[in-house]
């Protein structure tokens, strides 16, 4: 009877996760499926008029219906499949969706695979766990901005990769282009490929680096109260030095993203067993 009301929490626990990794690849059901802690607000936003974004043209991508989905939107678009797979590593694609799905207003900058083929060789492989989380954050800012709602925005911007004044990047535009300064990289927006009034998807020609990561170490006194030191164990473990193939530079430090958020559940499941057995 105690052992049974103990062990409860375990399937529901692995419906979850289940409902987690599923409900980022059927968008079509995500409304109707119980989300938590979502509000009672009716799921669907149904553009009333296409988007007025005089400075850059959107690319003809209607509207879906039920609420948008980063994979697909960029599936469709080609040519992201390396921010696709980071998005999923990092599970950063798994929250955008689920903020989507509560109709929260994003606006997302996806880099194409041949501005991570032009990253220096083994910069993505260096990142901890953390700043892999970080660095795909910092492409995605917490409100809607068409193209010309640029022009008007007071820099610098907050990004969802940081609070605090942490992780933000500066936007500079001109009659007819929009750039973005982190302090590392300038970046140009290209074209606009998908916008609906709630999430804005555009390319921009450059992984969008963080001063916060890539800019020299903050000084030990820093004001960084909430945020753990960014060491993994993990993090000498990779070598870039051998390595010249870009492509190949993304796929192991994946793997590790991968196990190592595989083994967070499994770490809960069997802390749970060891508290059962004692
Ligand atoms: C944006 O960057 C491009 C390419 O570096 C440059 O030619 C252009 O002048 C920049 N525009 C602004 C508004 O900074
Ligand atoms: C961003 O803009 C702010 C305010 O204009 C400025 O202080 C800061 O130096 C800028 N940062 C970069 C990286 O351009
Ligand atoms: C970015 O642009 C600013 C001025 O527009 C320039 O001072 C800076 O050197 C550029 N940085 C890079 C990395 O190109």
């Amino acid at each position: 009877m105690l052992k049974k009301q103990l062990l409860s929490p375990f399937p529901l626990l692995l419906i979850f996760l289940n409902f987690i990794t599923t409900s980022a690849q059927s968008p079509a059901q995500a409304p109707a499926s119980p989300i938590v802690l979502s509000p009672p607000a009716p799921p669907t936003v149904l553009a009333p008029a296409p988007p007025t974004v005089p400075l850059l043209a959107p690319q003809a991508l209607a509207p879906t219906k039920g609420s948008p989905n980063i994979y697909t939107i960029l599936k469709k678009a080609s040519q992201f499949t390396t921010f696709i797979q980071l998005l999923k590593i990092t599970q950063v694609g798994d929250q955008i969706n689920i903020q989507l799905s509560k109709n929260q207003r994003l606006t997302i900058f996806a880099p194409p695979d041949n501005a991570f083929a032009n990253l220096k060789t083994g910069t993505l492989n260096k990142l901890t766990d953390q700043q892999q989380s970080e660095l795909l954050q910092f492409h995605v800012l917490t409100s809607f901005f068409s193209g010309a709602q640029f022009q008007t925005v007071s820099n610098p911007l907050p990004t969802e990769a940081g609070s605090g004044g942490r992780f933000p990047f500066n936007v500079t535009t001109t009659s007819n282009s929009v750039n973005i300064t982190t302090g590392i990289v300038n970046a140009t927006v290209t074209h606009t490929i998908f916008s609906d009034n709630q999430v804005a998807v555009y390319q921009v020609d450059k992984v969008l680096l963080p001063y916060d990561i890539f800019g020299p170490p903050a000084p030990a006194a820093a004001p960084v109260p909430s945020k753990p030191k960014k060491k993994a164990p993990f993090a000498d473990a990779d070598s870039p030095s051998g390595s010249s193939n870009d492509d190949a530079s993304v796929i192991p430090s994946g793997a590790i993203g991968l196990v190592y958020h595989a083994l967070n559940p499994i770490c809960f499941i069997v802390s749970i067993i060891a508290a059962i057995s004692l």
